[in-house]
């Protein structure tokens, strides 16, 4: 069966958005970032939005911009860690799609977003615990939704490219 777009899923700090630039490029396929399209809808960093008005209305802002994605103009379409929580997101997503889970151990993820400025935490004070109680809650869900799953820890970015590409061929 032949998708006409690609959706990246996967815990924040696995590389979803790398991995989502370099299948745009390869396939020629537009790209677009959930994370990206929320932040010039609200008009500002992510992170500033949700420590102004919540996780809630991010989800709310979250769920919009789903809803308004291109279903069968090609399209890869890299989405934020917490899409998952919304079956409804889910659905609308599964429509004429590959959904890829891009998958990495809880070390490399700490080491990644350790490292990196604009991601609010979701409900711990603590950054291993944050990601140690998340991760836990939404593998099975990354699970459940995804037709495909990569280990972004133990494969390089192009191997990533090839499976993705390969399984959407077939
Ligand atoms: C979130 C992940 C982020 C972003 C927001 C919420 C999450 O995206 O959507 O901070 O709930 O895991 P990335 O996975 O691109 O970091």
């Amino acid at each position: 069966m032949e998708y006409s777009r690609i959706v990246l899923i996967g815990f924040r700090g696995t590389g979803k958005t790398s991995l989502a630039k370099r299948l745009a490029d390869k396939l020629d396929w537009p790209l677009f970032s959930t994370d990206r399209m929320i932040a010039e809808a609200v008009g500002m960093p992510i992170g500033d939005y949700v420590s102004r008005n919540g996780w809630r209305n991010f989800r709310k802002a979250e769920r919009k911009v789903i809803a308004a994605l291109p279903v069968h103009a090609h399209s890869v379409v890299d989405c934020g860690g917490g899409v998952i929580e919304n079956e409804s997101n889910m659905l609308l997503l599964r429509q004429n799609s590959l959904i890829v889970w891009v998958e990495a151990d809880i070390e490399t993820i700490f080491r990644r977003l350790s490292r990196s400025g604009d991601r609010p935490l979701l409900n711990q004070p603590d950054l291993r615990r944050d990601i140690e109680e998340n991760y836990r809650r939404r593998e099975p869900l990354y699970e459940k939704y995804s037709d495909l799953r990569v280990d972004a820890s133990t494969n390089d970015a192009d191997t990533l490219c090839q499976m993705v590409i390969e399984t959407k061929r077939n």
